[in-house]
Formats: structure tokens, sequence, C-alpha cells
């Protein structure tokens, strides 16, 4: 985080959101001891659940992955008794080096945004969650100090229209990227 430029402003934008919790894994366990009850109390706590991060080796940083394994455990997110999590939103939020143009079939990266997040998406549901489009910034090495105050105001704006059920699940789900969220409103 300490060399972030997208994510660590992304996070600015929206800490005085009231109803939002940020909570940072490297920070809060940096030697990857994660503390399993808080993690589903704090779950638990919350209707909506964003996993923020830079897009590593076309997935998550590997504390993430850690978190996955630990958190959601069977009888709590999973299984027959694991009914904890179900009806919760979960949505990835994602900065990436390369191009939107670079994450579609003939592009260099070969496969789309939606194609590398398949295993968060079915993990999400197979928790009974609702697995949203995801929030992308794409080619974060050229951004400029206004385009990521932009970046960082719509993210404020998807989070905050989430947070008060300003669209219908059908409007949420249409969207290739959440980004296209705002544009609804502007057409309505
Ligand atoms: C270890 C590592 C792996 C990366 N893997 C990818 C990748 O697979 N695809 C991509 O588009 N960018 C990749 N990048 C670039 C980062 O996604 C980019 O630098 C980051 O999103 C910028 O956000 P930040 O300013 O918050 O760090 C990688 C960067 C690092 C350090």
């Amino acid at each position: 985080m300490h060399k972030s430029r997208i994510n660590r402003r992304l996070i600015e934008s929206i800490k005085d959101v009231e109803g939002v919790t940020i909570h940072k894994l490297y920070e809060e366990y940096p030697d990857f001891h994660i503390d399993v009850n808080r993690e589903q109390q704090l779950l638990l706590e919350h209707d909506i659940i964003v996993w923020q991060h830079p897009f590593y080796w076309y997935s998550a940083p590997s504390i993430l992955k850690e978190w996955i394994d630990l958190v959601l455990q069977h009888g709590f997110a999973y299984g027959r008794e694991g009914t904890a999590l179900r009806g919760k939103q979960v949505l990835t939020s994602i900065t990436t080096g390369g191009r939107i143009d670079a994450y579609q079939s003939g592009g260099r990266n070969e496969f789309s945004i939606p194609q590398f997040l398949a295993p968060f998406n079915r993990t999400a549901r197979l928790c009974g969650m609702d697995y949203l489009p995801p929030f992308v910034v794409h080619g974060t090495h050229m951004f400029s100090e206004e385009g990521i105050e932009e970046a960082a105001r719509k993210y404020r704006s998807i989070l905050i229209s989430l947070r008060d059920e300003i669209f219908s699940m059908d409007e949420i789900m249409q969207c290739y990227y959440l980004n296209d969220l705002l544009e609804k409103s502007e057409k309505r």
C-alpha cells in the first residue's frame, strides 16, 4: 500500500462515507495470521463486501487468497449449515496496469477481466452471495492526477449508490463493469 498511487486514492475517497468500513488486510495481518473469528464477525456486520486490490498476476495479491481459504469456512460460508453470508453482495474492485483493449479476446492478455475473475465469482456464489460486476480502473501506469481524481469520485458515487439501493439488481447485473452504472442514472 505504501507504494500505491491508485488504490490509496480510491480508499481515500470513501473513508468518510457513512456505513463504509475500510479493512486493510496487509496492515491488519502483516504476518498473515488472519483472525478468522474477527473476519467472520466483520462479514456478518456488513451487507456489501468489496474485495479491493491491484490486479497481480491476473488475480489478487496473496493475502486475499489466504483470507478466502481461511475465513469462508465450511459451516459458516457454505455447506448445509453454512448460510451466514446468504443474500450479501460481493464485488471486486481492481486496478490494472493493462489497458482495456488488452483484456479481450485477440488482445494481449487474451481473456477478459470477468473471465479472469471467475474463481472469485464462483466462490461468492457458492456461499450464496450475489457477485456484482467488477469496478475496474485500467491502464494505471498512464494515469494523470485528474484521471485518478475522476476514478476516485466515480468509485465513491458507485459505492454510495449501492449502499442506498439506487439501482435494481437487474440494472446492476447488466453492467459489464460497475463503472457503467452511473451512466444509467444519467439516462434516466
Ligand atoms: C506483482 C505485480 C503483478 C502485476 N500483475 C499485473 C497483471 O497481471 N495485470 C495487469 O494488468 N497489471 C499487473 N500489475 C500492475 C498493477 O496492477 C498496477 O501497478 C496497480 O494496479 C496499480 O495500482 P496501485 O497504484 O494502487 O499500486 C502487476 C503489478 C505487480 C507489482
